[in-house]
C-alpha cells in the first residue's frame, strides 16, 4: 500500500462504481467519507466493509441529493470529492422528479457543500459518454470527443432521460464550478462492464446478466454502444484527481460495438450461454466512434472488451447469478 492521502469523499458509496472507486481508493491508501442514503443497512452496505483498509479508512454518513446541506457533514474534512451518485436508467412514470431533479439540483447540492470546504482541491463528476453522443448532427466519419454535448433538445424529444438528467447535471457543474472557482474534472464513461461488488445488481449489470442469459429487449435499444471495464472507470476517477494537469472531461471508453458484434463476440467466447443469435438492425441510428487520445495522453491505458466481459461473468457465477457448468469447458 502507498503512503497515507487524501480523506476524499465518494458520494453514492453503495453504488456499482462508486463501491469499486471506493476498492481501488482505499488499496492505494485514500481515507474515504462515502455518502449513503441509509447507513443502517448492513446488508446494502457489508461489501464496503470487507474492503481491505475499510475497518482503519472507510467511514460511512448519510446523504440524500434532494437534502439541502446533506453532504456538508462529509464533504467538510475532505480535500477531493468523487460525485458518482445520480439516479441510473430507471423506468420511472415521473422523470423530471426521479431522474432530472436529483441528477441537477443533487449535483448543485453537493457542489455547494464544496464552496463551503476551501481544502477541497479537486472535484471529480462521474459524468456518462451520454452527454456526447445524444446529437444527430455530427460527421459519422470523425470519431467525438470531450468537445462534443448531446442536444438536449434531442434527448427531450426522444424522450432520452438519462442522458438528459447527465447532459444538465453536467452543464450545472461547469456553470457553478467556473463561477465559483472550483477545481473540477470530469470523467465520461461509456456502459459500465465488470464485477459488481454490490450482491444486488445495478440496472446496467441487471442488462448485462439479461443479455448473457438470452434476453433481447434492453441491448436492443443500445444498438451501437461504447463499453468499458469498472475498474478502468475507477483507475481513470483516480488519476484525473491526482494529474495536477488534468483538466476538463474525459471521455472514457475502450471499445465501440454494434450489438451484433458484440453478440458474435460473446457466443464465440462462452459458446454454452444463451446469447441471443443476432438482433434486428436499429434504422436510422448514427455511426460514431469515441475519441479517447485526451485521456490516453495521461498514460492511460484500456482494458479490453475480452478482458471486461470474462471479470463480469466470473463475478456472475461467484454471485450465484449464472451457473458455473455453463461457462465450464
Ligand atoms: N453503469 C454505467 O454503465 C454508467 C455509465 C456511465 C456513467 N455512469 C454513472 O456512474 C454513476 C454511478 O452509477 P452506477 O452504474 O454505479 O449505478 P448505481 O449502482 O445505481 O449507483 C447510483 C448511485 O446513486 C445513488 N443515488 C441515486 N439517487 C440518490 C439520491 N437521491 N440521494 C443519494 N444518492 C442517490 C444511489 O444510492 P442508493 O444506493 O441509495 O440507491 C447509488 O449509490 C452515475 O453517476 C452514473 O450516471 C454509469
Amino acid at each position: 500500500m502507498d503512503e497515507m492521502k487524501d480523506k476524499v469523499c465518494v458520494t453514492g458509496a453503495a453504488g456499482f462504481l462508486a463501491s469499486w472507486l471506493i476498492k481501488r481508493l482505499l488499496s492505494s491508501g485514500y481515507h474515504v467519507i462515502g455518502t449513503v442514503r441509509d447507513p443502517g443497512d448492513e446488508k446494502k452496505l457489508a461489501h464496503l466493509w470487507r474492503l481491505d483498509g475499510a475497518r482503519e479508512r472507510l467511514q460511512l454518513v448519510k446523504a440524500d441529493l434532494m437534502e439541502e446541506g446533506s453532504f456538508d457533514d462529509a464533504i467538510t474534512h475532505c480535500h477531493g470529492v468523487f460525485h458518482t451518485a445520480s439516479p441510473v436508467l430507471k423506468l420511472s412514470a415521473d422523470p423530471k422528479k426521479e431522474m432530472l431533479e436529483p441528477a441537477v439540483e443533487g449535483t448543485l447540492n453537493v457542489l455547494r457543500s464544496c464552496k463551503k470546504n476551501p481544502s477541497i482541491r479537486r472535484v471529480v463528476l462521474t459524468s456518462s459518454s451520454s452527454t456526447v453522443r445524444a446529437r444527430d448532427d455530427f460527421d459519422p466519419d470523425v470519431p467525438l470527443d470531450e468537445s462534443s454535448w448531446s442536444s438536449v433538445e434531442l434527448c427531450q424529444r426522444l424522450q432520452l432521460w438519462y442522458a438528459l438528467s447527465k447532459t444538465l447535471a453536467e452543464r450545472a457543474a461547469w456553470e457553478f464550478c467556473n463561477k465559483n472557482g472550483i477545481d473540477l474534472v470530469t470523467v465520461l464513461p461509456s456502459f459500465v462492464i465488470g464485477p459488481s461488488l454490490p450482491p444486488d445488481l445495478c440496472s446496467t449489470a441487471t442488462d448485462v446478466l439479461g443479455l448473457l442469459k438470452g434476453e433481447v429487449k434492453k441491448f436492443q435499444l443500445h444498438g451501437r454502444m461504447g463499453y468499458v471495464h469498472i475498474d478502468d472507470v475507477a483507475l481513470c476517477h483516480i488519476l484525473v484527481y491526482e494529474q495536477k494537469r488534468a483538466s476538463g472531461r474525459y471521455l472514457c471508453n475502450s471499445s465501440v460495438l454494434d450489438n451484433n458484434q458484440l453478440i458474435s463476440l460473446l457466443s464465440e467466447r462462452y459458446p454454452s450461454l444463451p446469447i441471443p443469435k443476432r438482433f434486428d438492425e436499429q434504422l436510422r441510428r448514427p455511426h460514431y466512434e469515441f475519441n479517447t487520445s485526451k485521456l490516453e495522453r495521461l498514460g492511460f491505458k484500456f482494458k479490453s472488451i475480452q478482458e471486461m466481459f470474462d471479470d463480469a461473468v466470473r463475478s456472475l457465477v461467484e454471485q450465484g447469478h449464472i451457473d458455473l457448468s455453463l461457462i465450464s469447458p
